[in-house]
C-alpha cells in the first residue's frame, strides 16, 4: 500500500506544481522527468513489486509519467508562443519588402557609351571568341613564328595545347569577321581579353578592349585620324585633342598609338592625376590605344583583295577610358565589387 500512496502523493505533487515561466518548467522537468527525476525513481521501485501486482504498477507509473509529460510539452509551446506574439505582429497589408535595385557598373557605361558613338557613324558590332587558337590571335595577324613581336603580349597558352590560347586582344574578330565578309566593311567589337601580367593600379591580367576596323576602297590614314578625333570628341567632351605616335604592331602598317588630351579645361594640366602625375606623367597626354593601317597581308591572309582595298584598324582599353573620364585612379575597383564604390554611378547614363 505504501509504494501506491507514494503513486497518489506523486499525482498530485504533479498536478499542483507551479509552473508559470521557463525556469518553473525546467525545474518541474527536472523534478519529475530528467534522469534522476522521481518518476525514473518509482521506475527502479519494480524490483521490489511482489510478480503478481507488477503489471498493475507499471501502469501506474506509465500513466503518471504521460501525465507530466503532456504538461510539460503543452507549457513548452504556450511559452513558445508567447514569445512570438510578442514580437511584431505580421501586418498582411503592409506592400512586399522591395529588392534594392543595381545600378550599372562603370565599364558598362563606357562600353554602351562606345557602342553608341560608333552605331551614329554607321558601324555595326561583332563578336568573337575569348579562347582563341593561334591563326587568330597571331598567325593571321601577320605575327611571324616565333618572332619577338609575340611577346609583346605576354599569353595564357593552353598547356595541353599550345595552338589554343585566351586572346591577347579583340584584333581576333578582326581576323573572324574578314574571313566571312566581303569589304566594304565597318564595324567593331568589344570584350574581354587576357594577358599574363602582374595585377596593380595600372595593370590586370583580365580587361576589356574595344576593336574598330574599316575597309573599302581608298580608305586612308586620314579617315582613321577623323574617326578617332570625332570619337574622343563624343566620349570626353568637345575640347579634347588626339595625337598620334608612331609605333609598330605587326598587323598595321604604318601604325600610330593614341593619345588624347588630359583635361584642356584645367591650367594647373592634368585634373585626373592631380598633384601625383600618376596618370598622364605629368605630359598632359594619356595613351588609350593602338592604330594603324590593315598590313595588306592580313588583308591577304584573310582572302580580301589587298590590291583593290585598303582599311584602318584601332584598338582602346576600356579600363583605361573610363578611368580617364570618371578619374579612376585604380583599376583593381573595377573587380573588387565595393558597393560604396559602384553606388557612385548611379543614375549615368550608358
Ligand atoms: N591589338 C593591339 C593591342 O592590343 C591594338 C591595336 C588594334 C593596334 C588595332 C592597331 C590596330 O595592343
Amino acid at each position: 500500500m505504501e509504494i501506491l500512496d507514494k503513486i497518489n502523493n506523486l499525482q498530485t505533487q504533479i498536478e499542483a506544481f507551479l509552473i508559470e515561466n521557463k525556469e518553473q518548467l525546467e525545474q518541474f522537468r527536472l523534478k519529475f522527468l530528467s534522469q534522476k527525476g522521481e518518476i525514473p525513481a518509482l521506475m527502479d521501485e519494480m524490483k521490489n513489486i511482489a510478480p503478481e501486482n507488477r503489471k498493475a504498477f507499471g501502469m501506474s507509473v506509465n500513466q503518471l509519467k504521460n501525465l507530466a509529460t503532456n504538461l510539460h510539452k503543452e507549457k513548452l509551446e504556450a511559452f513558445a508562443s508567447v514569445v512570438t506574439k510578442t514580437q511584431a505582429p505580421t501586418d498582411l497589408t503592409l506592400p512586399n519588402a522591395v529588392d534594392e535595385l543595381g545600378s550599372m557598373h562603370p565599364l558598362t557605361i563606357v562600353r554602351n557609351q562606345i557602342i553608341a558613338i560608333f552605331e551614329r557613324m554607321g558601324f555595326n558590332q561583332s563578336e568573337g571568341p575569348e579562347i582563341e587558337d593561334d591563326f587568330h590571335n597571331f598567325t593571321g595577324l601577320n605575327f611571324p613564328e616565333n618572332h619577338p613581336a609575340r611577346e609583346m603580349q605576354d599569353t595564357f597558352f593552353l598547356e595541353k595545347n599550345p595552338d589554343i590560347a585566351l586572346r591577347t586582344h579583340t584584333s581576333s574578330v578582326q581576323i573572324r569577321v574578314m574571313e566571312s565578309k566581303q569589304p566594304p566593311m565597318r564595324t567593331f567589337s568589344i570584350g574581354r581579353v587576357y594577358r599574363n601580367e602582374a595585377i596593380s593600379a595600372r595593370a590586370h591580367c583580365i580587361f576589356h578592349q574595344m576593336e574598330g576596323f574599316f575597309i573599302d576602297e581608298n580608305v586612308s590614314f586620314a579617315d582613321l585620324k577623323q574617326t578617332l578625333y570625332h570619337f574622343a570628341k563624343e566620349m570626353f567632351g568637345q575640347d579634347t585633342q588626339i595625337r598620334f605616335r608612331p609605333s609598330y604592331f605587326p598587323f598595321t602598317e604604318p601604325s600610330a598609338e593614341i593619345d588624347i588630351s588630359c583635361d584642356m579645361n584645367n591650367p594647373k594640366g592634368c585634373q585626373l592625376c592631380g598633384g601625383s602625375k600618376n596618370i598622364c606623367k605629368g605630359t598632359g597626354w594619356v595613351e588609350i590605344g593602338g592604330s594603324g593601317m590593315i598590313d595588306p597581308n592580313v588583308l591577304d591572309n584573310c582572302g580580301i583583295d589587298s590590291k583593290k582595298y585598303t582599311g584602318f584598324a584601332f584598338g582602346m582599353g576600356l579600363e583605361r577610358m573610363t578611368m580617364l573620364k570618371y578619374r579612376i585612379k585604380d583599376l583593381r575597383l573595377f573587380t573588387e565589387n565595393d558597393l560604396r564604390f559602384l553606388k557612385q554611378f548611379e543614375g549615368i547614363e550608358g
